[in-house]
């Protein structure tokens, strides 16, 4: 740092590690028409609201054209708006409705692969010349040269290979019409785009561009894992989960696919990007950010949603649901200390189930803990992103049955767990899947207290939990000491305090099991923030921390310790000082 550099410079300030993002899902947002499912001009009429709690970028997930078999993670077309949904003129509304507001949106980008119903896939599928190649097409094995011969083909023949999906069942399966299997990493419905094709790289760098064109500000890259596989598809170790996640994840040219798409579209506008990328590391994550990397702005990294599954992964239903807050702090603090790197703060989305069911206290300590698990969003480094729902403390409810499940993903686990033996029904599973499952978070937003929590006039599509009497947003902001006004505030303090958006971070008791306490530094502007995550009193004292009183900034219990260092904090109680 010369002396003439300014302080704008030297922090690299940029819109998009200043913003709060909230995450809307949109069949489960807001019912605009009565049919029971959410909709664009449902989720327009409640941008006053998300204005009101002070959130600078919407995150849609997918709105478009799609068979739905992933709820939207399947496009059958990237150029059109779902009809349940709504239109295009719909979607643009939306747009213009946040930009009055001085709001952004980011759209969800889902290049990894497309629908079966895709016109790529329907013409490759029928050996189209020009599309033949859009997909990984291959042809089985004899079945006595694989071990493991599942999902169906013609008789006498295996998949390809040995991978697995991410949704349950073999990675590969057969289509009659072209006589070959095609891969898919996700659903059999979501086939992998064949990315070494240079024609599927401009198709998508066209198509991205065309909505970099409509004034979008910018996009989440949906599973770019997943983009770049090993050459020659070689088998998977049996022991991964899914087989072949060391083979078709991260394979030799993700960085020139991406590196090129950024500079094809990207790169050309006032945009941002945030990519998800599960399996990545600390070390790894640079090379895929900034100038120097792929151009990419931030990323969504795993490694703190891996903390509380079983040795085997988050489908592995032994040994889940234990974690250990040394442990926690341990892989969050490596985030935190990267310099080089920028990562979107978040502790759920419509992935994960309720935040607050799972690292908070849902029973005894909801309210404290929503708040705390609040201020651990809004004062770490990263952008932060609020998951629709989290806001008022939405919790997990309970699916009793099989049937109460919509998530393909964990209805594809349920079914090799059965097949594998390892348990015999749905019922031996149940607190395991309630405990893990997408569908936690995709049940619908709780307004008011009135009918169906007020998301819709119709039948809704998926069951509102039974909290809505109590955990709605009518109540929530009638009552100034809720969840959602603690939100606001820590967001507003967030806005107004560079130190906790560029601030350094430095860990205190790293090994305390029950306090999360760190101190952010920039220059001479100092934030403390101590937070304790357990249900019992718990006394922070740090070696050589010199802070006696100090102004609290935000606390979720009434009248928070001055004086920090040696003083007792309640269950859950979080307080956020400056000194
Ligand atoms: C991402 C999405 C998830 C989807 C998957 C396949 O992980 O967040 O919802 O199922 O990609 O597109």
């Amino acid at each position: 740092m010369g002396p003439d550099d300014t302080a704008d410079d030297r922090l690299d300030r940029r819109w998009w590690k200043e913003a709060v993002v909230y995450q809307v899902y949109p069949r489960s947002f807001n019912d605009s028409d009565g049919d029971g499912l959410g909709d664009i001009p449902g989720v327009t009429e409640r941008v006053g609201y998300l204005d009101a709690l002070g959130v600078d970028i919407v995150w849609l997930c997918p709105v478009y054209d799609s068979p739905m078999a992933d709820n939207g993670y399947d496009i059958r077309d990237y150029r059109a708006i779902a009809d349940e949904f709504g239109t295009m003129a719909d979607w643009e509304a939306l747009l213009s409705a946040l930009h009055d507001r001085d709001m952004r949106l980011i759209m969800d980008l889902v290049v990894n692969h497309t629908s079966d119903e895709h016109e790529w896939f329907r013409r490759s599928r029928r050996g189209d010349e020009q599309y033949e190649d859009y997909y990984y097409w291959r042809d089985g094995r004899p079945v006595d040269e694989a071990d493991d011969a599942t999902n169906e083909g013609p008789p006498g023949e295996a998949p390809p290979n040995n991978w697995g999906s991410y949704m349950g069942g073999s990675a590969w399966s057969y289509d009659e019409g072209r006589g070959q299997w095609y891969l898919h990493s996700f659903h059999e419905k979501q086939p992998d785009l064949n990315w070494r094709n240079p024609d599927v790289r401009d198709a998508v760098a066209e198509m991205v561009t065309w909505w970099l064109e409509k004034g979008i500000d910018g996009f989440r890259l949906d599973a770019i894992q997943c983009l770049s596989k090993a050459d020659g598809l070689p088998d998977g170790d049996p022991n991964d989960a899914p087989v072949g996640l060391a083979q078709f994840t991260y394979g030799p040219r993700i960085h020139e696919y991406l590196r090129e798409l950024y500079e094809r579209t990207f790169a050309n506008y006032d945009v941002t990007t945030v990519a998800e990328m599960s399996g990545t590391t600390v070390e790894m994550a640079a090379d895929y950010l900034g100038e120097d990397g792929d151009g990419l702005h931030s990323l969504i990294q795993f490694e703190h949603m891996d903390i509380d599954a079983g040795p085997g992964g988050r489908w592995d239903p032994e040994g889940w649901g234990e974690w250990s807050l040394p442990e926690f702090k341990r892989v969050l603090s490596r985030w935190q200390r990267a310099d080089d790197v920028w990562t979107a703060t978040y502790l759920g989305n419509h992935d994960q189930p309720r935040i607050v069911s799972r690292f908070g206290d849902d029973e005894a300590s909801r309210e404290a803990s929503a708040k705390l698990l609040a201020t651990f969003l809004l004062t770490t480094r990263g952008t932060p992103y609020v998951y629709q729902g989290d806001e008022i403390g939405m919790t997990n409810t309970d699916f009793e049955t099989l049937d109460e499940l919509d998530d393909p993903m964990t209805v594809g686990a349920v079914e090799d767990i059965i097949e594998s033996g390892a348990a015999d029904s749905y019922e031996d599973l149940r607190a395991f899947v309630n405990y893990t499952t997408r569908d936690q978070s995709r049940t619908p937003m709780q307004w008011d207290d009135s009918a169906n929590a007020g998301f819709t006039d119709g039948d809704p599509w998926f069951p509102v939990t039974d909290t809505y009497r109590e955990v709605n947003v009518a109540a929530a902001r009638a009552d100034e000491d809720s969840i959602w006004h603690y939100y606001r505030r820590a967001i507003e303090l967030r806005h107004e305090s560079p130190v906790l958006v560029y601030g350094d971070y430095d860990l205190h008791v790293p090994d305390d099991e029950q306090l999360f306490a760190y101190t952010r530094t920039l220059d001479d502007e100092r934030a403390l923030v101590v937070l304790n995550w357990s249900g019992e009193r718990a006394t922070f004292d740090p070696d050589g921390l010199g802070v006696g009183d100090a102004r609290v900034a935000l606390a979720n219990y009434d009248d928070p310790p001055t004086a920090p260092v040696g003083s007792e904090f309640r269950p859950y109680e979080a307080a956020i000082y400056r000194y």
